[in-house]
């Protein structure tokens, strides 16, 4: 979380950081802050609030001249949020300036070093301990020949815990220095200027060559170059990326909010993230470099993940075990990594992932490397750290996400599961070539449906605005229905702050029924023909007690109608892709709720996109 930006070059830095923090606002918003070199000496401004607090403080940057510059957008960890706790941080003489996502883990233990030996600390952060032990490095390194190098290599191995550090020194005003454990970092080369970053959509106004950095590199930037090294100091070549991306996938594009049109991109992310792997009627997923022997031999698979990736996962069980009949265990990734997992050969490990940096799914891929397990990343981010890590790849084309809470990188991972499901089941010889090509047009025809289910919002609107008010939603479905009512609740909560819970609609009455009172919102998910008539009893248990009761269900169900208030209604697809139909009138309910409530729906309280912390 948090996310760092810097700058070197002929334009003016301030209002390029700016942008650069608009962009990646979405990975903390509490206080924001900038350091910019002035010609004579380092200025720093920060406050805590949104961004626009200091774009007003600053006058959009023009207070700040200078043309060398880092900047921060913060998500607290170490502090709470204030003017002090906000990034850049100085050094006592306010000559190094240091902006840093991640966590310093030892950070107590250096303070107290660092106290002991006279420093003074202004703020409650861990980051405030990486200037004071820079000061302490270039003051001790002073003979040195590569002085700053030695210093900053030195500080790299005396912190312990996950970092991406922007940072200038006064007396090196050419330069902007940028190093990375476990925290994304990129580089851009610009045609007036380089930049660093912690993704992608912050630098591509400027530039499209762009360097991923590496665990334990360093990068050095002057106005004209980059130049990298190792944690040992020595130089070291990379290779440049072009990033094709379509530059206003990172903006609004005349939509109110980013999660408005990121859900009304979820029929071309579900095209991207098909098409290319349907070739002459077959399902062909090339980056998966799997034989059909190993694929045959897999026996077991873990889906690991968090949030709404982990609900896709909980779909996928259902798929993969349907279809493929392959056993399948779905952990959050926080769990995961501290449960001692028993993982045996021919297992698979699938991480699933938006922004391919999530700290806990990193770590969770990481222990099964460690086993010697295979491992795939069903990932978002190109380039980002579980992409690199992971054996095997399966990008979601869904472009920059910018909004906090996902839309469009979910439906884009129900698309990669199907694929997987489909193309293990086919290759295990579970289904016919007949049932693939039925599967084949069903898949292709679900951006189309999903279309016609954004474009009919009216009615979600409407009953949207009837619940602004609601204390206490449920949701409840059997099987994929359950899962599809997860990501449903979780959505809700997150930014509109009401309170939902999704169950499993038998386990209802096995405590959660007493929470049922009049008037008390239940959204049913009834999109599993074999399951309409299970679910419909949990329908009218709820509504005996005072539930109202919202149902999503197919075209064909309109039985539904004698026990529901209201019914939306999806269009026919295989029982295995329902999720990506039903989940859009919950995307929009959820949407419209939290707007009535005047909820800020991009950036919802206490959260980031990037969970780049345990
Ligand atoms: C909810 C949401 C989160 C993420 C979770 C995992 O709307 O977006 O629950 O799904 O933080 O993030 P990634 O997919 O980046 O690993």
């Amino acid at each position: 979380m948090c996310g760092i930006v810097g700058y070197i070059g002929e334009e003016q830095a301030a209002p390029i950081l700016l942008d650069g923090l608009a962009k990646l606002e979405y990975r903390g918003y509490d206080s924001a802050g900038m350091a910019i070199y002035d010609g004579e000496k380092i200025n720093i401004q920060k406050s805590m609030g949104r961004l626009k607090v200091l774009s007003e403080l600053t006058h959009d940057g023009s207070t700040m001249p200078g043309c060398i510059g880092i900047g921060h957008t913060r998500w607290a960890t170490h502090g709470e949020p204030s003017d002090a706790n906000a990034h850049p941080h100085f050094n006592e003489s306010k000559t190094i300036a240091v902006v840093h996502n991640g966590i310093i883990e030892n950070y107590v233990k250096l303070k107290k070093k660092l106290t002991d030996k006279g420093y003074q600390f202004l703020s409650e952060t861990d980051t405030e301990v990486v200037a004071h032990l820079l000061d302490y490095y270039y003051k001790k390194n002073e003979e040195k020949p590569d002085r700053i190098i030695e210093t900053i290599t030195k500080v790299m191995h005396r912190v312990e815990g996950s970092y991406a550090l922007g940072i200038i020194f006064q007396d090196q005003p050419d330069r902007v220095y940028a190093l990375r454990k476990d925290s994304p970092l990129i580089v851009g080369k610009g045609a007036h200027g380089n930049l660093i970053a912690s993704d992608v959509p912050a630098v591509l106004k400027y530039t499209r060559d762009v360097y991923f950095i590496d665990n334990e590199e360093i990068a050095c930037l002057t106005k004209e170059e980059i130049s990298f090294f190792n944690s040992d100091g020595e130089s070291i070549e990379k290779t440049s990326k072009r990033i094709d991306w379509d530059i206003n996938a990172a903006e609004k594009g005349g939509y109110e909010h980013f999660l408005l049109k990121e859900m009304y991109e979820q029929p071309k992310t579900v095209r991207d993230t098909l098409n290319p792997r349907i070739k002459d009627g077959q399902i062909v997923i090339e980056e998966l470099g799997m034989t059909d022997e190993e694929i045959c031999a897999i026996n077991r698979i873990h889906i690991v993940a968090c949030g709404s990736a982990y609900h896709t996962g909980v779909t996928a069980k259902y798929i993969m075990e349907g279809l493929a009949r392959i056993p399948v265990e779905v952990d959050l990734a926080s769990e995961f990594r501290y449960r001692n997992p028993i993982l045996q050969k021919n297992d698979l490990v699938i991480i699933i992932s938006q922004s391919g940096e999530t700290a806990d799914s990193l770590a969770a891929l990481r222990e099964a490397k460690e086993q010697g397990i295979t491992t795939l990343g069903i990932v978002n981010v190109v380039g980002s750290s579980i992409a690199r890590e992971a054996d095997r790849v399966m990008y979601t084309w869904a472009g920059p996400e910018i909004s906090v809470a996902t839309t469009k990188a979910y439906s884009a991972q129900l698309i990669a599961h199907y694929l997987l499901a489909i193309h293990f089941a086919k290759v295990k010889g579970m289904i016919t070539d007949e049932k693939v090509a039925d599967m084949i047009t069903e898949l292709k025809a679900l951006p189309a449906q999903i279309e016609m289910l954004l474009a009919n919002k009216e009615k979600i609107q409407k009953m949207a605005n009837r619940y602004v008010g609601a204390k206490d939603v449920f949701f409840i479905g059997r099987g994929i229905d359950y899962a599809i009512g997860l990501e449903g609740s979780l959505k809700l909560k997150e930014i509109s702050y009401i309170h939902s819970e999704a169950y499993a609609a038998g386990e209802l009455k096995h405590g959660t029924i007493s929470l049922i009172e009049e008037g008390t919102l239940v959204i049913s998910l009834v999109t599993q023909k074999d399951l309409y008539l299970k679910t419909i009893s949990n329908i009218v248990e709820v509504r005996s007690r005072g539930a109202v009761v919202f149902a999503v269900t197919n075209e064909d169900n309109t039985e539904i109608e004698k026990n529901a208030d209201y019914v939306i209604y999806v269009p026919q697809t295989n029982k295995y892709f329902t999720n990506s139909l039903a989940i859009v009138p919950l995307q929009l309910f959820a949407y419209y709720v939290s707007i009535g409530r005047g909820c800020d729906v991009d950036k919802p309280r206490n959260l980031a996109k990037s969970v780049t912390v345990e």
